[in-house]
C-alpha cells in the first residue's frame, strides 16, 4: 500500500479550523433563527411520528433536495439504470467509475391495480444514520469538498463518522468485500427501513423488504476495481444491459420479515432503527415472490432520468394481490410508514426533490404515472391529464372523485401519547451488531481486507481522526481497533 500525501487539498478543513479557532456562531435556519438541537428530528415521543411543524428540519431537507442543477447538456455521460428498477450509486455523480466503494441504490417501481408502490432500498440492509436530522451532512461528506471540488475528503467522512458512533455498522459493511459488488445483479437488496403492513381489519404488523439475487453474490477487490475503472467506467452499466439483451435475464427472490406490535413492544434493539437489522434466527425470511429484469429501456433519458421514485407512494387497499402472511394469518393489505426517523424523514423529500428536478407535474410522465388518477390538483407546468371537465374543488355534488370506504376502513388508528421534542438517538447500542457482523459474519481473510480497505481511507486523513476511528471500531472488536492503530504506525504519513 503505498503512503498518501497531505497536499493543501487535503489539508482544506484543518486550515479553516485554524483561521477560524476563536469563532463562536451557532447554527441558524436558512432565515437567520438560532438552531438549539441539530441532530435530532421532532417527535412526539421516542417513536412518534415527525411533526410537519418541525420547520427547522423541512427548512433543511427542501434546501438539499434542491441541492443539484441539471447536468450541462453536453460532456455529461449517461449511466446505469433500468426500466422500472433502478440500480445507482449513492455518492458518485453522472460519469462516474461504477466500481468505486460506495453504497448502491436498489429501487423498484410497481404499478398496481391500487397506484404506484415504489421500494426505494439499497444492496445493504442498514443505513449510516438513522435520524433524517443527519442525512444532508452524510450526504455531504460522501460528496465533493465545496471548496476544493475534490472527493473524497477523508478528512469530511471520518470526522463525521466518528462524532456519529451509529455509523459503526455501515461503515464496516461499506469496507468489506461487499463495498464493490462485481455487478448490479450480484447483489442482494434491502428496503433498509422499516415499514408497516395494514391487513383488512385495519391491525399492522411491522415489516422489512429483501431482495436475495439468484445469481449469488460476488465482489470486486480494490486493486481490481481501481483497474476496471481506468478500463470501463460503466462496467455495471454495461454488464446488465449485455445480459438483459441476451436474454441471461437477473432474477431476485422477493422476501420480507415480519414483526407484531407486541414482538416490537419488546425487542433488545430498536425496530425502527435503520441501523441495526432484524435478525434472521428471530425474524426469518418468508418468501413473497419473484422480481425478473427482462427488458432494457427503449429511451434512457424517457424511463430512467425521468423516473421519480418515492418511498411515500405506498398502497393502501387491499387487492387481489395481496401478500399472505403466516403470522397474523391473514392477508397484509397495506403498506404504511413506520415511526422509523429516516423513513419519516423520506416521506416528505423524494417527491419534493421530483417536483423541484422533474416539475410539479413528474407524475404524469409515463414512467411514473399510475394507471387511474383522479384527484383535485389541476394545471401546473408540464400538465397533460385533463381529468375531462371533472370539479376541481371538493366536496362537490357534480360527481367528482369520491373518498374510496375501503380505503378509509384501512388507515390505521395510531395511538400516541408523548411529549413532542427532539430526541437524540444516537448513543443506542451502536456496537453490538457491529460486533456480530465482525466477528461472525466474516471470515478471516474477508476480516483481513476489510482492515486494508479502511486503512487505505484512514491513512490520508489527519491524526486526530484516525485516533478517533481507533477509539471508536475498538469499541467493535479490540483486536480490530489495535490491527487499525498498527496499521496506521507502520504506515504513517506525514502530515504538512
Ligand atoms: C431523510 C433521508 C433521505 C433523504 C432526504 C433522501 C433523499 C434522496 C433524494 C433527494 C434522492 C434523489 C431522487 C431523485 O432525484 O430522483 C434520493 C435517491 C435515492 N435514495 Fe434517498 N434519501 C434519504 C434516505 C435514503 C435511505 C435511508 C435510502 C436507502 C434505504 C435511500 C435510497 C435511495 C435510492 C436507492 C435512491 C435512488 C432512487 C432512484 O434510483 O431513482 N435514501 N434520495
Amino acid at each position: 500500500m503505498s503512503v498518501p500525501k497531505r497536499d493543501v487539498a487535503a489539508n482544506q478543513l484543518s486550515q479553516f479550523a485554524k483561521e477560524h479557532q476563536n469563532d463562536k456562531e451557532s447554527i441558524t435556519t436558512t432565515f437567520g433563527a438560532p438552531v438549539g438541537e441539530k441532530d435530532a428530528s421532532l417527535t412526539v415521543g421516542y417513536h412518534g411520528p415527525v411533526l410537519l411543524q418541525d420547520w427547522v428540519l423541512i427548512d433543511e431537507l427542501a434546501h438539499f433536495t434542491r441541492e443539484r442543477i441539471p447536468e450541462r447538456v453536453v460532456h455529461a455521460k449517461e449511466r446505469v439504470h433500468l426500466g422500472t428498477s433502478r440500480f445507482s450509486q449513492v455518492a458518485g455523480e453522472l460519469g462516474y467509475p461504477d466500481t468505486v466503494r460506495d453504497i448502491r441504490g436498489f429501487a423498484i417501481k410497481f404499478y398496481t391495480d391500487d397506484g404506484i408502490w415504489d421500494l426505494v432500498g439499497n444492496n445493504q440492509p442498514v443505513f449510516f444514520v438513522k435520524d433524517f436530522a443527519l442525512f444532508p451532512s452524510f450526504i455531504h461528506v460522501m460528496k465533493r469538498n465545496p471548496k476544493t471540488h475534490l472527493r473524497p475528503d477523508y478528512d469530511m467522512f471520518w470526522d463525521m463518522i466518528t462524532l456519529r458512533p451509529e455509523t459503526t455498522h455501515t461503515t464496516l459493511i461499506m469496507f468489506s468485500d461487499r463495498g464493490i459488488p462485481n455487478s448490479y445483479r450480484q447483489m442482494h437488496g434491502y428496503g433498509t427501513n422499516t415499514y408497516a403492513f395494514v391487513n383488512a381489519q385495519g391491525t399492522f404488523v411491522y415489516c422489512k423488504f429483501h431482495w436475495r439475487s439468484n445469481q449469488g453474490v460476488v465482489n470486486l477487490s480494490s486493486e481490481e476495481a481501481e483497474r476496471i475503472a481506468g478500463r470501463d467506467p460503466d462496467y455495471h452499466t454495461r454488464d446488465l444491459y449485455n445480459a438483459i439483451e441476451s436474454a441471461d435475464y437477473p432474477s431476485w427472490n422477493f422476501y420480507i420479515q415480519v414483526m407484531t406490535l407486541d414482538q416490537a413492544a419488546k425487542n433488545s434493539y430498536d425496530p425502527f432503527d435503520d441501523t441495526k437489522v432484524w435478525l434472521h434466527s428471530e425474524y426469518p425470511l418468508i418468501p413473497v415472490g419473484r422480481f425478473v429484469l427482462n427488458k432494457n429501456p427503449k429511451n434512457y433519458f424517457a424511463e430512467i432520468e425521468q423516473i421519480g421514485m418515492d418511498p411515500a407512494h405506498l398502497v393502501p387497499e387491499r387487492t387481489e394481490k395481496s401478500i399472505w402472511c403466516p403470522f397474523t394469518f391473514s392477508y397484509l393489505a397495506g403498506i404504511e410508514p413506520s415511526p422509523d426517523r429516516m423513513l419519516q424523514g423520506r416521506l416528505f423529500a423524494y417527491a419534493d426533490t421530483h417536483r423541484y428536478r422533474l416539475g410539479p407535474n413528474y407524475i404524469q410522465l409515463p414512467v411514473n404515472s399510475p394507471f387511474k388518477m383522479h384527484n383535485y390538483n389541476r394545471d401546473g407546468q408540464g400538465t397533460v391529464i385533463s381529468q375531462g371537465g371533472a370539479p376541481n374543488y371538493h366536496p362537490n355534488t357534480f360527481n367528482g372523485p369520491h373518498e374510496d370506504v375501503r380505503a378509509k376502513a384501512l388507515s390505521p388508528a395510531l395511538a400516541l401519547n408523548g411529549i413532542a421534542k427532539r430526541v437524540d438517538s444516537g448513543n443506542d447500542d451502536n456496537f453490538t451488531q457491529s460486533r456480530m457482523f465482525y466477528k461472525n459474519v466474516l471470515k478471516a481473510d474477508e476480516r483481513n481486507r476489510l482492515i486494508t480497505n479502511m486503512l487505505t481511507w484512514l491513512l490520508p486523513t489527519t491524526v486526530v481522526l484516525q485516533e478517533r476511528a481507533v477509539a471508536m471500531f475498538s469499541n467493535v472488536d479490540q483486536e480490530l481497533g489495535r490491527r487499525l492503530r498498527e496499521g496506521l504506525k507502520t504506515r504513517q504519513h506525514v502530515d504538512l
